[in-house]
């Protein structure tokens, strides 16, 4: 008899100001991803929900190439050579609340479910990196809450924490897209060793601040130096946009992930700090809307029906 299994996966917002490539945090904004794993070389993906257009629903699917990356890892490639993959998304796509990852984590967990559980989520992490390139948003999308992520010899490591304070993330999400390659590719090879030292302290800062709920050190701690003053350029008014919600009562400011959402983190000025944020954006003629999410606690998980 044919298997299933339907799984939640969470959205994400990756560097949190000044973690570049290490911190994000999972949001409750879900993508559901129904996985039938299939003996005859069948596929059958459908898409519902944001972005489902764009979204390939051939062999090109990143939610099918994660698990036939997984299928091949534990040798049941061979068993199973086809899918029936459903999708409903609400994380909206390229916008930089970590879709692709959402793809990714929801896939593997998914078809890792289906075979027994061969890998627990240190595995996943690993697996989940190397399609993505980066831990950043891959690592909440799995564990859920805020994470710590990094590198080492090509093993990604992670800490999870939920923050001890109740912070909302209002996130103004623009009416365009932008590539992460794109955005990556504003980045410089270099940067000046003042810039570095203004981020070491900040990323070490908001963990810290984030971790014992101490609000007035994290009114500096979203500050960015290394990527985010030469993206700016990718999206009109970011800056506007930032200082909008400052005045309307923000802790911190930052673009999420690669943009061009932009995030502000908030205790208790959610509604008055998307509006400002959303007609900031309008004065650079720009149309946005914005969502007030709360942190993610469990990462993916089996939904129930
Ligand atoms: N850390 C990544 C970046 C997140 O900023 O490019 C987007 O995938």
């Amino acid at each position: 008899m044919r298997k299933s299994v339907k799984i939640r996966v969470p959205g994400t917002s990756a560097n949190c100001g000044p973690g570049f490539d290490c911190l994000g945090v999972s949001c409750t904004i879900y993508n559901d991803l129904e996985l039938t794993l299939l003996k005859e070389p069948t596929l059958e993906i459908q898409a519902e929900g944001e972005g489902a257009d764009s979204i390939p629903t051939d062999e090109r699917n990143l939610a099918w190439r994660s698990i036939q990356l997984l299928l091949h890892r534990v040798k049941a490639d061979e068993e199973y050579r086809g899918a029936i993959i459903r999708m409903k998304n609400g994380v909206p796509l390229s916008r930089g609340l970590g879709s692709s990852a959402a793809a990714i984590v929801g896939a593997l967990k998914a078809a890792n479910v289906l075979l027994g559980n061969p890998f627990d989520r240190r595995g996943l992490l690993q697996i989940a990196t190397e399609i993505e390139g980066h831990p950043d948003n891959v690592a909440p999308a799995i564990y859920g809450g805020f994470t710590v992520s990094l590198v080492h010899e090509g093993v990604p490591e992670s800490f999870a924490f939920l923050p001890k304070l109740p912070l909302k993330l209002v996130i103004a999400v623009p009416d365009f897209h932008l590539s992460t390659k794109a955005a990556r590719n504003a980045l410089p090879e270099a940067v000046p060793m003042k810039d570095a030292v203004f981020n070491v302290g900040r990323a070490a800062l908001l963990v810290a601040a984030l971790a014992k709920g101490n609000v007035p050190f994290l009114r500096h701690a979203f500050d960015d130096a290394l990527h985010q003053p030469y993206r700016a350029k990718l999206i009109p008014g970011m800056y506007d946009v930032f200082e909008a919600a400052r005045n309307a009562g923000a802790l911190g400011v930052a673009m999420s992930g690669a943009g061009p959402c932009i995030v502000a983190y908030t205790t208790n000025h959610a509604a008055t700090v998307g509006d400002a944020m959303v007609e900031a954006f309008r004065r650079h003629d720009v149309s946005a809307r914005a969502l007030a999410l709360d942190v993610d606690k469990r990462g993916a998980h089996i939904a129930k029906e």
